[in-house]
C-alpha cells in the first residue's frame, strides 16, 4: 500500500498525519509520501520596492523551502519506527494543483489529508485544497477532521 500525506504544518494536518500512521501501521503500507506545497507570492506593493522582483522572489523562495523542510522533518518523525519508507516532498506551486498532480502520477492507494489548514474562515466544512483534492483526484481521500 502506497499513503499520500498533505502538510501545511496546521492543527488539521498533523491529526492527518497521526492518522496516516495509524492506517499505514494497520495497513503495513510500504511507502508513505510526505508532501508539503509552499508558493512563492509577491504583493502589487512589492513592485515599488527598492529591491528587484528577482531578489525578492529568490529572498522569499528560500524562505520557504527551509520553512517547508522543516515542516517535512517534523512530519516525518510522526512516522519513526513505522516499517515502511517514507518519504518527504517539497514542492513549489499552487498547492492543489500540485497535489492533484502527484496523485494522478504517484500511483497512490491513498491520499490523506486534513479538512481545513492553516487558513482562517471556519465557516466552510473543507477548505479550499482538501475540496479541490477530493473533487479532482480518481485516488481515494481520508479527510481526517
Ligand atoms: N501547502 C500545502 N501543502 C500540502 N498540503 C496542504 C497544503 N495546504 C493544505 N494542505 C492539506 O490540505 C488540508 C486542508 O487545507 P486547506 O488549505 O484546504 O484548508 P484551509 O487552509 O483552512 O483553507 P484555505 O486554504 O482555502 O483558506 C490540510 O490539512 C493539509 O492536509
Ligand atoms: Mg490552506
Amino acid at each position: 500500500m502506497k499513503i499520500l500525506v498533505c502538510t501545511d504544518s496546521s492543527k488539521h494536518s498533523m491529526k492527518a498525519l497521526k492518522m496516516a500512521a495509524q492506517v499505514a501501521a494497520g495497513c503495513k503500507a510500504d511507502t508513505i509520501d510526505i508532501v508539503h506545497v509552499y508558493h512563492v507570492d509577491l504583493h502589487l506593493s512589492d513592485l515599488h520596492s527598492t529591491v528587484s522582483q528577482i531578489e525578492q522572489y529568490e529572498f522569499m523562495q528560500k524562505f520557504k523551502k527551509e520553512e517547508g523542510e522543516k515542516i517535512l522533518d517534523a512530519a516525518a518523525r510522526v512516522f519513526a519506527g513505522l516499517n515502511a519508507e517514507v518519504n518527504t516532498i517539497l514542492k513549489e506551486g499552487h498547492p492543489a494543483g500540485t497535489i492533484i498532480k502527484m496523485a494522478a502520477a504517484g500511483n497512490y492507494d491513498l491520499i490523506v489529508m486534513g479538512s481545513r489548514g492553516l487558513g482562517g474562515l471556519k465557516k466552510a466544512l473543507l477548505g479550499s485544497v482538501s475540496n479541490a483534492v477530493l473533487q479532482e483526484v480518481q485516488t481515494s481521500v481520508l479527510i481526517v477532521k
